[in-house]
Protein backbone atom coordinates (compact mmCIF):
# COMPACT_ATOMS: atom_id res chain seq x y z
CA UNK A 1 0.00 0.00 0.00
CA UNK A 2 1.18 3.46 -0.82
CA UNK A 3 0.07 6.92 0.34
CA UNK A 4 0.89 10.05 -2.85
CA UNK A 5 -0.62 13.30 -3.30
CA UNK A 6 -3.59 12.97 -5.33
CA UNK A 7 -3.10 14.39 -8.94
CA UNK A 8 -5.81 15.43 -11.70
CA UNK A 9 -5.35 12.21 -13.20
CA UNK A 10 -6.85 10.69 -9.85
CA UNK A 11 -9.76 12.70 -9.57
CA UNK A 12 -12.31 9.82 -11.60
CA UNK A 13 -11.16 7.22 -9.46
CA UNK A 14 -11.13 9.38 -6.48
CA UNK A 15 -15.05 10.53 -7.37
CA UNK A 16 -16.12 6.28 -8.36
CA UNK A 17 -14.34 5.83 -4.11
CA UNK A 18 -16.68 8.64 -2.99
CA UNK A 19 -19.67 7.44 -4.66
CA UNK A 20 -19.66 3.89 -3.18
CA UNK A 21 -18.87 5.16 -0.13
CA UNK A 22 -20.81 8.30 1.19
CA UNK A 23 -23.93 9.71 0.18
CA UNK A 24 -22.40 13.12 -0.18
CA UNK A 25 -21.35 13.52 -3.67
CA UNK A 26 -19.86 16.18 -5.88
CA UNK A 27 -19.57 17.32 -9.33
CA UNK A 28 -16.19 16.33 -11.15
CA UNK A 29 -15.57 20.70 -11.40
CA UNK A 30 -15.19 20.90 -7.27
CA UNK A 31 -12.99 17.79 -7.42
CA UNK A 32 -10.72 19.85 -10.08
CA UNK A 33 -11.42 23.08 -8.16
CA UNK A 34 -9.62 21.07 -4.96
CA UNK A 35 -6.67 19.62 -7.05
CA UNK A 36 -5.80 23.18 -8.41
CA UNK A 37 -6.31 25.27 -5.87
CA UNK A 38 -4.33 22.88 -2.92
CA UNK A 39 -2.24 20.47 -4.52
CA UNK A 40 -0.60 19.78 -1.59
CA UNK A 41 -3.56 18.77 0.61
CA UNK A 42 -5.42 15.89 -0.81
CA UNK A 43 -3.89 12.43 -0.97
CA UNK A 44 -4.34 9.14 -2.20
CA UNK A 45 -4.31 5.64 -1.33
CA UNK A 46 -3.50 2.58 -3.72
CA UNK A 47 -3.03 -0.87 -3.91
CA UNK A 48 0.50 -2.88 -5.55
CA UNK A 49 -1.62 -2.53 -9.15
CA UNK A 50 -1.95 1.35 -8.54
CA UNK A 51 -5.56 0.86 -7.93
CA UNK A 52 -6.65 3.64 -5.65
CA UNK A 53 -8.54 2.37 -2.33
CA UNK A 54 -8.70 5.63 -0.87
CA UNK A 55 -8.71 9.19 -0.69
CA UNK A 56 -8.69 12.01 1.46
CA UNK A 57 -9.89 15.56 -0.22
CA UNK A 58 -9.31 18.85 1.45
CA UNK A 59 -8.70 22.40 1.33
CA UNK A 60 -8.36 25.95 2.88
CA UNK A 61 -11.02 27.97 3.90
CA UNK A 62 -11.10 31.05 2.11
CA UNK A 63 -12.57 33.50 3.98
CA UNK A 64 -9.59 36.31 4.26
CA UNK A 65 -11.21 37.00 7.60
CA UNK A 66 -10.44 34.32 9.16
CA UNK A 67 -7.22 32.91 10.53
CA UNK A 68 -5.83 30.09 7.89
CA UNK A 69 -7.62 27.05 9.10
CA UNK A 70 -7.92 23.70 6.57
CA UNK A 71 -11.07 21.76 5.83
CA UNK A 72 -11.31 17.92 5.15
CA UNK A 73 -14.24 17.66 2.74
CA UNK A 74 -14.14 13.99 2.25
CA UNK A 75 -12.43 11.05 3.36
CA UNK A 76 -13.30 7.29 2.28
CA UNK A 77 -11.43 3.94 1.71
CA UNK A 78 -13.26 1.36 0.63
CA UNK A 79 -14.45 -1.71 2.20
CA UNK A 80 -12.07 -4.45 2.05
CA UNK A 81 -9.14 -2.13 2.70
CA UNK A 82 -10.11 -0.53 5.78
CA UNK A 83 -8.42 -1.15 9.78
CA UNK A 84 -5.43 -0.79 7.95
CA UNK A 85 -4.47 2.75 9.24
CA UNK A 86 -4.61 3.55 5.88
CA UNK A 87 -7.60 6.57 6.84
CA UNK A 88 -4.87 7.96 9.65
CA UNK A 89 -2.17 8.32 7.14
CA UNK A 90 -4.05 10.36 4.64
CA UNK A 91 -5.32 12.41 7.12
CA UNK A 92 -2.08 13.28 8.81
CA UNK A 93 -0.45 13.71 5.72
CA UNK A 94 -2.99 15.99 4.71
CA UNK A 95 -2.77 17.88 7.77
CA UNK A 96 0.47 17.81 7.79
CA UNK A 97 0.76 19.84 4.45
CA UNK A 98 -1.97 22.83 6.09
CA UNK A 99 0.51 23.54 8.41
CA UNK A 100 3.78 23.64 6.72
CA UNK A 101 2.78 24.95 3.12
CA UNK A 102 -0.48 27.19 4.58
CA UNK A 103 0.45 28.11 8.16
CA UNK A 104 -2.87 26.63 9.20
CA UNK A 105 -4.01 26.80 12.97
CA UNK A 106 -6.34 24.15 12.89
CA UNK A 107 -8.47 21.80 10.78
CA UNK A 108 -11.79 21.46 10.25
CA UNK A 109 -14.57 18.59 9.23
CA UNK A 110 -18.35 17.84 9.36
CA UNK A 111 -19.21 13.97 10.36
CA UNK A 112 -22.94 12.24 10.77
CA UNK A 113 -23.88 12.12 14.49
CA UNK A 114 -24.28 8.10 14.05
CA UNK A 115 -21.15 7.34 11.88
CA UNK A 116 -18.87 5.45 14.40
CA UNK A 117 -16.00 4.35 12.58
CA UNK A 118 -15.12 7.99 11.21
CA UNK A 119 -15.85 9.40 14.53
CA UNK A 120 -13.40 6.75 16.16
CA UNK A 121 -10.80 7.86 13.74
CA UNK A 122 -11.64 11.64 14.34
CA UNK A 123 -12.25 11.58 18.26
CA UNK A 124 -9.67 8.98 19.46
CA UNK A 125 -7.01 8.65 17.08
CA UNK A 126 -6.53 11.87 15.48
CA UNK A 127 -7.65 13.65 18.68
CA UNK A 128 -9.76 16.06 17.21
CA UNK A 129 -13.10 17.53 19.27
CA UNK A 130 -16.33 18.41 18.87
CA UNK A 131 -16.45 22.13 17.90
CA UNK A 132 -20.91 22.34 17.69
CA UNK A 133 -23.56 20.42 16.67
CA UNK A 134 -24.82 21.08 13.51
CA UNK A 135 -28.49 20.75 13.51
CA UNK A 136 -30.08 18.85 10.12
CA UNK A 137 -26.59 19.41 8.32
CA UNK A 138 -26.99 16.62 6.58
CA UNK A 139 -29.60 16.77 3.04
CA UNK A 140 -31.27 13.65 4.69
CA UNK A 141 -31.69 15.81 7.95
CA UNK A 142 -29.51 13.95 10.25
CA UNK A 143 -26.98 16.30 12.40
CA UNK A 144 -23.37 17.25 12.26
CA UNK A 145 -20.78 16.87 14.46
CA UNK A 146 -18.18 20.37 13.44
CA UNK A 147 -15.13 18.64 14.75
CA UNK A 148 -12.08 20.76 14.90
CA UNK A 149 -8.23 19.59 15.78
CA UNK A 150 -6.17 22.62 16.60
CA UNK A 151 -2.40 23.33 15.69
CA UNK A 152 -1.54 26.00 17.02
CA UNK A 153 -3.48 28.46 19.46
CA UNK A 154 -3.81 32.12 17.81
CA UNK A 155 -1.72 34.43 19.46
N1 LIG B 1 -15.14 1.49 14.49
C1 LIG B 1 -14.52 2.16 15.49
N2 LIG B 1 -13.35 2.83 15.31
C2 LIG B 1 -12.82 2.84 14.09
C3 LIG B 1 -13.43 2.16 12.99
C4 LIG B 1 -14.63 1.46 13.26
N3 LIG B 1 -15.27 0.78 12.27
N4 LIG B 1 -12.68 2.36 11.89
C5 LIG B 1 -11.62 3.11 12.27
N5 LIG B 1 -11.70 3.40 13.59
C6 LIG B 1 -10.74 4.17 14.41
C7 LIG B 1 -9.92 3.20 15.24
O1 LIG B 1 -9.50 3.89 16.40
C8 LIG B 1 -8.76 2.91 14.31
O2 LIG B 1 -7.61 2.47 14.98
P1 LIG B 1 -7.42 0.87 15.22
O3 LIG B 1 -7.71 0.17 13.92
O4 LIG B 1 -6.00 0.78 15.66
O5 LIG B 1 -8.43 0.52 16.28
C9 LIG B 1 -8.49 4.29 13.74
O6 LIG B 1 -9.80 4.86 13.58
C10 LIG B 1 -7.71 4.30 12.44
O7 LIG B 1 -8.43 3.58 11.49
P2 LIG B 1 -7.98 3.48 9.97
O8 LIG B 1 -7.61 2.07 9.68
O9 LIG B 1 -6.96 4.53 9.68
O10 LIG B 1 -9.37 3.86 9.25
P3 LIG B 1 -9.85 3.27 7.85
O11 LIG B 1 -8.75 3.30 6.86
O12 LIG B 1 -10.54 2.00 8.08
O13 LIG B 1 -10.93 4.39 7.42
C11 LIG B 1 -13.04 5.49 7.49
C12 LIG B 1 -11.89 4.92 8.31
C13 LIG B 1 -12.49 6.51 6.49
C14 LIG B 1 -14.02 6.21 8.42
C15 LIG B 1 -13.71 4.31 6.73
O14 LIG B 1 -14.41 3.52 7.66
C16 LIG B 1 -14.67 4.75 5.63
O15 LIG B 1 -14.26 4.99 4.49
N6 LIG B 1 -15.99 4.83 5.95
C17 LIG B 1 -16.99 5.23 4.96
C18 LIG B 1 -16.82 6.65 4.51
C19 LIG B 1 -16.84 7.64 5.68
O16 LIG B 1 -17.61 7.51 6.62
N7 LIG B 1 -15.97 8.67 5.59
C20 LIG B 1 -15.88 9.75 6.59
C21 LIG B 1 -17.01 10.72 6.39
S1 LIG B 1 -16.74 12.28 7.21
C22 LIG B 1 -15.80 13.18 6.08
O17 LIG B 1 -15.64 12.77 4.97
C23 LIG B 1 -15.23 14.49 6.52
Amino acid sequence: MNIRQATVDDLISIQNCNLLDLPENYQMKYYLYHAVSWPQLSYVAEDENGKIVGYVLAKMEEDPAEVPHGHITSLSVMRTYRRLGLAEKLMTQSSKQMVEVFNAHYVSLHVRKTNRAAIGLYRDTLKFSVHEIEKKYYADGEDAYAMRLTFKEPK
